[in-house]
């Protein structure tokens, strides 16, 4: 049960501030790469999770979107990330995951929405975490893309049967009406980034998705 806001949807020229204002209510931040290739849009790259990593002691993950990550891996790791998550959609990952591991970096894969979940499922034992996309990676404030739910419950049925430790992570058009949808899915993570952080109250938006989510027992 993690809430994970989404730097995209910040203020870059404060990002420290942003990073901080959001802190206690984040169990990890999430860091979308672009490269103008892969995805229509261009972001940032190991330099700003280099500064980052001297503001927060938060866990960064950084979602890439690029072309080739393999060639990012090396300099993601020594900026300070904690971990990378991957698309399938470039082929086989296997050997980036070695990679990965390697660096010491947690190890994700992500699948488009139009992406069906067999195509993911295979590596689920060679994951920490398996990352829905539930719009189309690019750009921040998106609709959410309701099928992708049937995805997330069918890896959530695999993964309970098989007791397996990775995390299910969802991103993309999550807010307070969307996030008990995917949590009741089986959703472990929330990517969240225009809901926080275009919110008057960044913390109290991310803490209120929480609790729609993931209602505290009384
Ligand atoms: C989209 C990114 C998302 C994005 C989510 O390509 O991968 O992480 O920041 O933004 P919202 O929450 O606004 O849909
Ligand atoms: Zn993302």
């Amino acid at each position: 049960m993690k809430i994970a806001p989404s730097i995209l949807s910040a203020d870059f020229a404060q990002l420290a501030e942003d990073v901080e204002r959001v802190a206690d209510e984040a169990d990890l931040l999430h860091v979308d790469v672009m490269d103008g290739h892969f995805v229509p849009n261009l972001t940032i790259g190991p330099p700003v999770v280099k500064s980052l990593r001297k503001r927060t002691d938060l866990h960064l993950s950084c979602h890439l979107m690029v072309d080739n990550p393999g060639d990012l891996l090396d300099d993601f790791a020594e900026a300070g990330a904690d971990g990378c998550t991957i698309h399938i959609e470039l082929g086989d990952p296997r050997p980036l995951f070695a990679r990965m591991r390697d660096l010491g970096l947690r190890v994700g894969l992500t699948h488009n929405p139009e992406t069906p979940v067999d195509a993911v499922l295979p590596y689920l034992d060679e994951l920490d975490v398996l990352l829905f996309m539930s719009v189309n990676p690019g750009f921040g404030g998106q609709a959410f893309i309701p099928s992708v739910l049937e995805k997330l419950a069918e890896a959530r049925t695999v993964v309970d049967q098989r007791r397996l430790p990775v995390e299910l992570e969802i991103d993309g058009g999550i807010n307070l009406e969307t996030a008990p949808q995917a949590a009741a899915a089986g959703a472990d993570i929330l990517v969240a980034g225009s809901a926080i952080f275009h919110a008057d109250d960044p913390a109290a938006s991310a803490r209120r998705i929480r609790e729609a989510a993931w209602p505290p027992k009384s």
